[in-house]
């Protein structure tokens, strides 16, 4: 296993039916993160090996040119989070078409391929890289996310699992056979079960709750304790020592707006902190700076992507019968990558220098477009957002420096 810092990510795994899809995005919604359904990709994929005229069963293992170009094609983005995840293929949508039963059967056919299980695994990772997540599918706990800092196995009867299906084709206007949605069931718990290739079962480290006698909202309630019990143990968790000065996640994202420049703190490992000053823009909850390609933080960065970024505003001494500030501080706890994509560099250049030069943005362009060669562009993930305020009080909310808590993954 290659050595990732420990991800903000849930993974919530289990068998077809156990309510995955449904607490994963009412988890996510929680949390204010996006939702990952990888069942979704495996079902696009599935349709698109479909389209191609590739059967694994009478074709045998790709490695032929179909099923290759076919994994070129499944290019996944994820956009919003809770409700409002929606996983993207080439940038479109993906749509009901794949939620069809034979869909899944054809998804649960393919999956058994070590080539699919590699291709996926490293789709799915390169989107935990971009985002905090609930991951919801068979092996995100065990292969995809091992270090996920909380891992959730839901699991019910078949019978209970084929009533829930039932239940949900009924409301969706479709009947159906409670004994045939059984069978089915059970056919595609032993395929997932069965397969060589990760094997559907709970991490060693999962939190296993048997639904098969829970509503929804207990399930959920079971989940959000163990992800709190995980958050609680979770070593990077900044803890606030003034609660009344806690900033809400909506208000810590407008201080990284507005905020002028902001230091980089990195741990190379030699037990002496390095920290740079940078400019940057904050651009879809993520933090852009640029660098020359080469140097000490740039070497560092290579090695260890678990960065600290804080930014101060709002400034202002006063006194007050005792010397004190008012201020507003934001903190950033998470992973930074190196920007490879031309298009995401050149759109953050563009954004860099609209931010410190408005009145030159008409030229911004043409700059990106010069500096893309010999400029390094990192973009920072945030996985735990903190703020914290002191603000000069105004008559409406005289006194008071209480904000909203926090909704991150802290
Ligand atoms: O969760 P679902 O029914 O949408 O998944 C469809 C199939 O995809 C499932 O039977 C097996 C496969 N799958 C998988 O092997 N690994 C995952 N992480 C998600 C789905």
């Amino acid at each position: 296993m290659t050595k990732r810092a420990r991800s903000m990510i849930v993974t919530v795994d289990g068998p077809a039916g156990a309510g995955k899809s449904t607490l994963a995005v009412r988890v996510a919604e929680e949390l204010g993160v996006p939702c990952l359904d990888t069942g979704a990709m495996f079902r696009t994929l599935a349709l698109e090996l479909q389209r191609a005229g590739f059967d694994p069963a009478r074709t045998g293992p790709p490695g032929t040119p179909e099923p290759a170009r076919c994994f070129a094609a499944c290019v996944f983005s994820l956009e919003g989070v809770g409700v409002s995840s929606r996983l993207l293929c080439r940038g479109e949508p993906v749509g009901d078409e794949v939620r069809a039963e034979q869909t899944g059967m054809a998804a649960a056919a393919i999956a058994v391929l070590p080539e699919v299980r590699e291709f996926m695994k490293q789709a799915q990772r390169a989107l935990g890289d971009r985002h905090a997540l609930v991951a919801e599918g068979r092996d995100m706990g065990t292969v995809v996310f091992p270090d996920a800092f909380c891992k959730i196995y839901l699991s019910a009867s078949a019978r209970v699992r084929a009533g829930r299906r039932l239940l949900q084709l009924r409301a969706a206007g479709r009947d159906a056979d409670i004994r045939e949605i059984e069978a089915r069931i059970r056919a595609r718990d032993v395929q997932d079960e069965s397969r060589a290739s990760a094997p559907l079962r709970p991490a060693d480290d999962a939190v296993i709750i048997d639904t098969t006698d829970m509503d929804a909202d207990a399930v959920f309630a079971a989940i959000m304790r163990a992800v709190r019990e995980a958050q609680a143990a979770a070593p990077v968790a900044v803890r606030m020592r003034r609660r009344d000065r806690e900033t809400g996640r909506d208000d810590v994202l407008k201080l990284l707006e507005r905020g002028e420049y902001g230091v980089l703190a990195l741990d190379d490992g030699s037990s002496w902190p390095y920290a740079v000053p940078l400019s940057y823009v904050l651009s879809d909850g993520a933090l852009y700076f640029h660098c020359a390609p080469a140097g000490r933080k740039v070497a560092i960065m290579a090695r260890n992507n678990r960065v600290c970024f804080s930014v101060v505003a709002d400034t202002e001494p006063v006194y007050d019968k005792s010397f004190s500030t008012y201020y507003a501080s934001a903190t950033v706890i998470g992973r930074v990558f190196p920007v490879a994509d031309e298009e995401e560099k050149k759109r953050a250049l563009v954004l860099l220098a609209e931010k410190y030069s408005p009145e030159h943005a008409d030229k911004a362009a043409i700059y990106a477009e010069r500096s893309l060669k010999n400029t390094a562009v990192y973009r920072i993930v945030p996985e735990l957002l903190s703020g914290k305020a002191r603000l000069r009080p105004v008559p409406e909310r005289q006194g008071t420096q209480a904000h909203s808590p926090m909704r991150a993954l802290t």
